[in-house]
């Protein structure tokens, strides 16, 4: 079975993700891959419709984790699989890692279920847990993130959340980081958009250099 390459980009809100998925979109294209850009939660007509649920009304943390993957799930069989199984360059705009620091960190919601959860959802047939080949994480202390977004736009239900809930979002991502070293790669996303840009350059061709893609 061919295998595409599946990239996942976290970080903070206002951490700067979006600029830097759409040029390694660009450079991918360049190569001749084919680029599916997606995003969690999202990517699918019923994800997009769960996205706004999630990040308007407010719920129940563990409505809101099952939410999250609820949408993930939609979002792997009828978009992340299929694009993987054609050989195509996945670029998702968060994927479970986000989960782990939002609805684990952010909000306290075991970890443990969360896991649970992540096994259900992203089962591969081989027995296996779906995970993204590279994760790019864009670190940033949650106090300049707050200052970028304050003359951004209306905050959702979780950018308007305040510096403590980001702290441990932050924290959640650090973990995930070593809890699964392989497919991470850390970014200083405090540095100007050019130099955040040539790290992500650097990652991705260290990635490639190891044989990955
Ligand atoms: P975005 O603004 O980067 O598109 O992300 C939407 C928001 O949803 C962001 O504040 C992070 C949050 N989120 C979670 O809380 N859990 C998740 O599993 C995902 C994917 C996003």
């Amino acid at each position: 079975m061919t295998h595409g390459t599946f990239i996942s980009f976290e970080g903070i809100d206002g951490a700067g993700k979006s600029t830097h998925i759409a040029r390694v979109a660009d450079v991918f294209r360049a190569q001749g891959r084919a680029v599916v850009q997606t995003r969690e939660p999202g990517g699918t007509p019923l994800a997009e419709k769960l996205r706004a649920l999630v990040l308007h009304e407010p719920m129940d943390a563990l409505t809101e984790a099952l939410l999250m993957f609820a949408a993930r799930r939609e979002h792997l069989v009828q978009v992340i699989e299929p694009a993987l199984a054609r050989g195509d360059v996945v670029l998702c705009d968060r994927f479970t890692d986000a989960t782990f620091a939002y609805q684990g960190g952010g909000r306290g919601f075991d970890w443990q279920v969360l896991t649970l959860l992540e096994r259900m959802v992203q089962a591969l047939p081989d027995g296996g847990v779906r995970q993204p080949d590279l994760t790019v994480w864009f670190d940033l202390d949650p106090q300049i993130a707050a200052q970028r977004l304050a003359s951004a736009r209306l905050p959702d239900k979780f950018e308007s959340q305040p510096a403590d809930f980001f702290a441990a979002v932050r924290a959640a991502y650090a973990r995930r980081k070593q809890e699964m070293p392989g497919r991470f790669a850390r970014i200083d996303a405090a540095q100007s958009i050019d130099a955040v840009g040539a790290d992500v350059a650097r990652v991705l061709d260290a990635w490639r250099h190891r044989g990955a893609a």
